[in-house]
């Protein structure tokens, strides 16, 4: 086993989406090490049963882990929403890799939803919040719990926007198409004259652009990925886990299908090559 310092960052999502959190992850701390993992042959999660989402949170987690991650980031609000107990279970297990190698550690697990909530309580000026996410997030109810628990007095406007995460991961994140669709979906939350807007998807920061132009700029638009890289930044200084080498770190990424698509599209986001970018079945 590595010692726990050079370990990497385990960041795991249904798709591409978790790579905005990765983004934010490669600025904020640019010697840490990532092993990224992207369900790209089961997305979308969003429409599947609270059952099917918690089977699969638990093969990610138990894969991660035999990759020796120092810390697990859900990159993944329909996760974060419905099998957040399964994922710090499984972190939390001992995993044998091997008859004679088991990691005891256990491995601290961060997620989006709480981060986001604090963010748009310290945005909004009206207290009218709105959230969109997938069905089973937004269905899960878990963005109106996490911000009433720190605001009693907010009113949250929620809309699933199923089509959204297809969209995206067909690199559609400027098309008539989507514009179309989104212009359809944040109806609602537009009447209600919200003057925050949780993006509760990893996927649609890469709709960013396009969202702020049909909301028009007095609506700010809370992306979980940047609060994400400063708790992770924050947590890795308290427990001492920061790698101390000073070598340019080693991105690796897991997809479940078509590696190629997922690099060229990666690519464009990140703006950057990917590195490495292996197929794997869990
Ligand atoms: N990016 C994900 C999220 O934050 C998952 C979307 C999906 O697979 O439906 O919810």
């Amino acid at each position: 086993m590595n010692s726990k310092t050079n370990r990497a960052i385990g960041v795991f999502d249904s798709g591409i989406g978790g790579l905005t959190v990765v983004r934010s992850l490669m600025e904020r701390l640019p010697f840490e090490n990532i092993i990224y993992f992207g369900d790209t042959a089961r997305v979308p999660y969003g429409i599947k049963s609270v059952e099917t989402i918690n089977r699969y949170a638990a093969q990610i987690t138990e894969f991660l882990i035999k990759k020796d991650v120092k810390l697990l980031i859900v990159a993944c609000n329909t996760m974060a929403a419905v099998a957040h107990q399964t994922i710090v279970d499984f972190a939390n297990v001992p995993v044998a890799v091997s008859p004679r190698k088991i990691f005891v550690d256990p491995v601290p697990v961060l997620e989006v939803i709480d981060a986001s909530a604090r963010m748009a309580i310290q945005s909004t000026r009206n207290k009218s919040i709105g959230v969109i996410g997938t069905p089973a997030t937004i269905n899960s109810n878990a963005y109106a719990r996490a911000i009433h628990l720190l605001d009693k007095e907010a009113k949250v406007f929620s809309q699933a926007c199923p089509l959204f995460v297809p969209l995206v991961e067909e690199g559609w994140f400027d098309h008539p198409a989507t514009r179309l669709i989104a212009q359809e979906y944040l109806k609602p939350v537009i009447a209600e004259q919200v003057d925050t807007l949780v993006l509760g998807c990893t996927h649609y920061p890469l709709l960013k652009p396009l969202l702020q132009d049909i909301l028009g700029t007095e609506v700010n638009l809370i992306d979980s990925a940047e609060a994400m890289a400063d708790i992770a930044a924050n947590l890795i200084d308290k427990q001492n886990m920061g790698n101390q080498n000073n070598l340019p770190p080693d991105y690796t990424f897991y997809v479940s299908d078509l590696p190629y698509r997922f690099q060229t599209i990666g690519e464009r986001f990140l703006g950057r090559t990917l590195g490495r970018v292996e197929l794997v079945s869990l």
